[in-house]
């Protein structure tokens, strides 16, 4: 039981797969470019779009630029990981694969099925994050959508300045009594959008892929614009920079928020901004040239965005009061500060366009997932069934587009993020373990791109990921913990017996 449990997949069987050519496999039509522009079009979202406000407002205060290094010191050790892996093992799958060729089947089923944490929930995430924009936007232009079909499931929103917003957006001093109120029954908008980025991923990878450079183009622009025209405003008036950044780190207070704590808190909530580096590796079935571009473009997108991060949450903090930040559209307040008009226009059409990547995204990295997992006998067989047209796996495309549209309806953008934090966090530990179980079980592999320091960065890398997780809530870990179990009945019940990898040791022993 316990050999079939650790049973790896066998490395001529990955690369076989790899080589696979012919109409039922994917098209190879990424190039090195395609990929960072992929790994950006997944990172940058509702993680510094949104969750960065909530996370000053109510963890680290100006110090949320701290959690960003905290945050991106952990991804970068998981990232060189991802990469020795990528670069190896140039098969779609992700941690899964890696999980699945180094620690055995078990492992990388825990690892597929906690991917679904981090994919298809992180769609979710953001679709929450993506209507809070795309309503702003909407009402920018006096379209007032039904607010009841506008948020999750009993958000209380109220009717200020023209705009129906959370109660919680209202500015220091405004009293919502008095003021029209109702009760969200579901977030048909975010419902909406994930039905529209379904459709687009069934036509295909490589349309996907041209929507997404032109969008990756849209998002960094807004950002960049952002960070000059918000650094320029400190720079003439730094006495606001100096009053909005003191204290840097807020005294803690009694619920454990704020104080050096604070910001590992803070971490661990925009953690979601680093997500989706690692997506890049979930196309590497369809990269022309995976390991020289898969390590370029896992490093490169996880460099810029960390850096674009840390500034943007500087120059967010000195703009604006950091109690001020919990609202939907944190990053639209801000350049409001400048007195800039257009602005906070541009930057709502940004964050709708950007977000809608970071959806395609992981909606994609889901999917791979599961064709993998599918391909190798764990998962029915239509989830790997590739359309004869589109040649895309539509069928789980379509399954997990409409699961990862109901979630955001119901339930609100925080409590999403830290559990998809949690998901990732625990692929991230598997990865960095992966990695140096490979170097001692196969120390023979070509490795076109090798870890530094093994095995000190992937001790740091699960160290790191295991710190930010104890920094999330008891729900979260319970909810994951359930969601565990989950796959675990359905492994036992059906995986198992139908694996190929079992099927093929099986067939070798009556040899
Ligand atoms: N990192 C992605 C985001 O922030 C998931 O939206």
């Amino acid at each position: 039981m316990i050999s079939k449990l650790l049973r790896v997949k066998p490395m001529s069987m990955l690369t076989h797969e790899a080589g696979e050519q012919g109409e039922h496999t994917l098209k190879r039509s990424l190039g090195a470019v395609n990929l960072v522009t992929l790994g950006i079009g997944a990172v940058i979202g509702a993680g510094i779009f949104v969750l960065t406000g909530q996370a000053a407002a109510l963890y680290a205060g100006p110090a949320v630029a701290l959690s960003f290094v905290l945050a991106g010191i952990t991804c970068a050790f998981a990232g060189l990981c991802y990469a020795e892996f990528a670069s190896i093992i140039p098969i779609a799958g992700s941690a899964y694969t890696y999980g699945y060729a180094t620690l055995g089947e078990f492992v990388a089923w825990i690892i597929g099925w906690d991917l679904v944490l981090e994919y298809a929930f992180g769609a979710s995430t953001v679709a929450s994050g993506w209507s809070g924009y795309f309503n702003s936007l909407m009402q920018q232009f006096g379209v007032h959508i039904p607010p009841q079909l506008t948020a999750s499931t009993g958000t209380q929103l109220v009717f200020y300045q023209n705009q129906w917003g959370p109660v919680m957006s209202l500015p220091p001093g405004v009293s919502d009594a008095g003021l029209p109120h109702v009760t969200a029954a579901f977030n048909l908008v975010a419902m909406a959008i994930v039905m529209v980025i379904t459709v687009i991923l069934v036509i295909g990878i490589k349309e996907s892929a041209n929507f997404n450079s032109a969008i990756v183009f849209i998002k960094l622009s807004v950002v960049a614009i952002f960070l000059v025209v918000g650094g320029y405003f400190l720079i003439r008036h730094p006495d606001l920079a100096r009053t909005n950044w003191h204290p840097f780190v807020p005294p803690k207070d009694a619920a454990g928020n704020f104080g050096w704590g604070g910001i590992s808190k803070g971490a661990s909530r925009i953690f979601f901004a680093y997500i989706g580096f690692d997506a890049v590796s979930t196309a590497a079935q369809e990269a022309k040239k995976p390991q020289r571009d898969m390590p370029i473009g896992i490093l490169g997108s996880l460099l810029i965005c960390t850096i674009l991060y840390i500034l943007v949450s500087l120059v967010l903090t000195g703009l604006v009061s950091y109690t001020r930040l919990n609202v939907g559209a944190p990053v639209a307040l801000g350049i409001d500060a400048t007195g800039v008009s257009w602005g906070s226009l541009l930057v709502k059409i940004g964050a709708v366009f950007g977000l809608a990547t970071v959806m395609l995204v992981m909606l994609l990295g889901q999917t791979r997932v599961f064709y993998s997992m599918s391909k190798d006998g764990l998962l029915w067989k239509w989830a790997s069934a590739i359309h004869p047209k589109f040649r895309t796996p539509w069928i789980t495309t379509i399954v997990f587009g409409i699961f990862a549209a109901l979630f955001p309806a119901f339930l609100p953008i925080g409590r999403l993020a830290d559990l998809v934090n949690i998901g990732t966090l625990l692929a991230f530990t598997i990865v960095c373990a992966g990695v140096w179980v490979l170097r001692v079980r196969h120390p023979e592999l070509h490795r076109p791109f090798k870890t530094p320091l093994v095995p000190l960065v992937p001790i740091l890398g699960m160290g790191s990921a295991i710190f930010l997780m104890s920094r999330l809530a008891a729900i979260t870990w319970e909810v994951m913990i359930g969601w565990l179990i989950l796959g675990l009945i359905i492994y036992f019940g059906y995986s198992m017996g139908h694996s190929k990898v079992q099927k093929l040791a099986k067939a070798q022993v009556a040899d």
